[in-house]
């Protein structure tokens, strides 16, 4: 049975894990489950090495067209990213924000101690040199690199399946050392980050899952706020920045 009391006071190192479920009061969609985005679009078809060497055009419109909506003035950061970067600011300890999400909501909202394990959306990479740039929101096989000026190299600054996450020395360092792990709007599904619940676990931080459905992982958690986001994380910074 999940506690619900956080005794919070002697806390120095927070970290947090966010998905896809923080940005869905964004208007983002999520992944799984009814409407998610692979049950429209296949992984296979979008998200894999070769799905981008057998048909790039196919990969370079389903991230253009992502893109597009990021960037569409609709889209924007709601209460739980902003709450996150308010934490980044107020918290009198160490805090730190690893997302698995490519879009920047959390760095519009104000977030700079920022992981992105799963690449980035508004960037692109040379595939010979590795150089990673801002991106445009369209841009194909046509478009001169930025670095070699040649066309045909540059692709989506993100992680596919079969491929390595980003920054991963990084973030278990942070993972080998803290007293608070939370996991906000992840179903769980994806490894290592679905990992990271047990890392916490074994250094004895106190774990907490924000999400409205029980996930794969829900049980490994010793907190669970059931709620949306949006509510949730707002009532988690209130309750960190409260005088103990
Ligand atoms: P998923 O789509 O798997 O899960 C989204 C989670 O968000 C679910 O558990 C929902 O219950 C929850 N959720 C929905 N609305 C929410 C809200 N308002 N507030 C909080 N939570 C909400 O997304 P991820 O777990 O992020 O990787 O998926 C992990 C990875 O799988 C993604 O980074 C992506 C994907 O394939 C790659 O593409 C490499």
């Amino acid at each position: 049975m999940a506690k619900d009391r956080l005794d919070y006071r002697h806390w120095h190192n927070i970290v947090v894990l966010t998905g896809a479920g923080i940005s869905a009061e964004s208007g983002l969609g999520t992944f799984r489950g009814a409407g998610g985005l692979w049950e429209q679009q296949r992984v296979e078809d979008v998200a894999t090495p070769e799905a981008f060497a057998r048909d790039p055009d196919l990969v370079y419109r389903f991230y253009n067209a992502r893109r597009e909506h990021l960037c569409g003035g609709e889209v924007q950061p709601n209460a739980a990213h902003h709450a996150l970067a308010d934490l980044e600011n107020l918290f009198p300890g160490n805090f730190a924000l690893v997302t698995q999400n490519v879009d920047d909501l959390h760095e519009r909202a104000g977030s700079t101690r920022l992981y992105h394990m799963h690449g980035e959306l508004m960037k692109m990479r040379c595939t010979a040199s590795g150089s990673v740039f801002d991106a445009p929101v369209h841009f194909d096989r046509d478009s001169p690199c930025s670095c070699c000026q040649r066309a045909g190299r540059l692709r989506p600054h993100v992680v596919w399946f079969g491929e390595m996450p980003i920054d991963m020395d990084e973030i278990y360092a942070l993972l080998a050392d803290y007293d608070l792990f939370v996991a906000i709007g992840t179903s769980g599904n994806v490894y290592p980050a679905a990992g990271f619940v047990q890392i916490a676990r074994q250094v004895g931080a106190t774990t907490l899952e924000i999400n409205p459905e029980i996930t794969e992982g829900s049980s490994l958690f010793e907190f669970q706020w059931r709620g949306p986001a949006g509510e949730q994380v707002p009532r988690l910074r209130d309750l960190l920045m409260s005088p103990g």
